[in-house]
């Protein structure tokens, strides 16, 4: 087993084989998760605490279910109410949670970088659960292994990322992934929504759906991320469901087999059609959610057994 990386702060310092590490392993917890008995002792003694400065459904709750399924004391600490509001800092906080002696920090937060900078000054493993527009490490790679189990395979796929990719830590943790296990990337949407370099990450930039959809192996759509826009990225929802909304006219120009992702929390009649979201023939948001807890539990046992293993040196 290959991972030797103290904390989960992004996709970019990972290898391949490290990310088809992370991936078996979270192949063997899909199993667990699937079982009757759904306990394994990974983490058992320790403590996780997951401090999330953003809302979050989905993945807060994955972390949480991941955590308690493998013997961990898990922690929720309610950040709208705590004592940031009061004006302390975040490393201040972080430094009051570190006296606590936590062994994982599960961390969500709005500005970009701010959780490598957290992770600079605990003692814990730190997990990324979604910087800014910067990573979203744990997402990517539940996406990856939703693809290798739809696909059989991660490498020479054309995955059309299409909407909102300016405002996306997703979109840019699951470039990351993908470009690493040599996939063909196109990122799909209106120029406004799209950054001006984008071209320089080794990706296909497409302003036309059907253009951008064409031959690929997964269409995967992005929320219109509203809470980070501070102008008129687009003239209406109405007119961008036309344009970039994904209906099956659209989806009819990807592969007739390609598989439809999104990481939620999903927009329904804004950037994808409700009856295409709910089509289990081709829509796999689903077991995007399942494998979220999957590889979750798999991160947070590497960590813990690099933790485990420095403390013994
Ligand atoms: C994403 C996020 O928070 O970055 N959601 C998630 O983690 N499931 C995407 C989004 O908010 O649109």
């Amino acid at each position: 087993m290959t991972f030797r990386h103290r904390h989960l702060l992004g996709i970019e310092p990972l290898s391949p084989d490290e990310i088809a590490t992370i991936l078996d392993l979270a192949g063997t917890y899909v199993d667990l998760n699937r079982s009757a008995e759904k306990h394994a002792p990974a983490l058992a003694g320790l403590t996780q605490i997951n401090m999330f400065f953003e809302n979050s459904t989905r993945t807060q709750a994955s972390f949480e279910i991941a955590g308690q399924r493998l013997g961990a004391d898990v922690m929720n600490m309610a950040m709208q109410a705590s004592s940031i509001k009061k004006g302390e800092t975040l490393i201040d906080t972080a430094l009051t949670l570190n006296a606590m002696h936590p062994d994982l920090l599960v961390v969500r937060h709005p500005q970009s970088g701010a959780v490598d900078l957290l992770a600079q000054k605990v003692n814990a493993a730190v997990l990324n659960a979604g910087d800014g527009r910067h990573e979203h490490p744990t997402q990517a790679l539940l996406d990856a292994l939703t693809i290798r189990r739809a696909k059989g395979r991660l490498h020479r796929l054309t995955v059309a990322i299409c909407g909102d990719i300016a405002h996306s830590r997703v979109a840019r943790s699951n470039i990351w992934l993908l470009g690493k296990m040599e996939s063909r990337i196109r990122l799909v949407g209106p120029p406004t929504l799209i950054p001006s370099g984008a071209a320089e990450w080794g990706v296909e930039v497409e302003h036309d759906m059907a253009r951008g959809l064409a031959d690929a192996d997964v269409v995967m759509m992005l929320r219109l991320q509203r809470e980070r826009m501070d102008g008129g990225f687009i003239p209406s929802e109405r007119e961008y469901y036309h344009r970039y909304g994904l209906d099956a006219e659209k989806l009819s120009c990807a592969k007739p087999d390609a598989i439809v992702m999104h990481p939620g929390p999903m927009n329904r009649g804004v950037e994808i059609d409700g009856t295409i979201a709910d089509d289990i023939n081709r829509s796999v948001i689903q077991e995007q959610v399942e494998m979220g807890v999957a590889v979750r539990m798999a991160a947070m046992d590497l960590l813990a057994r690099n933790l485990r293993a420095a403390a013994s040196a």
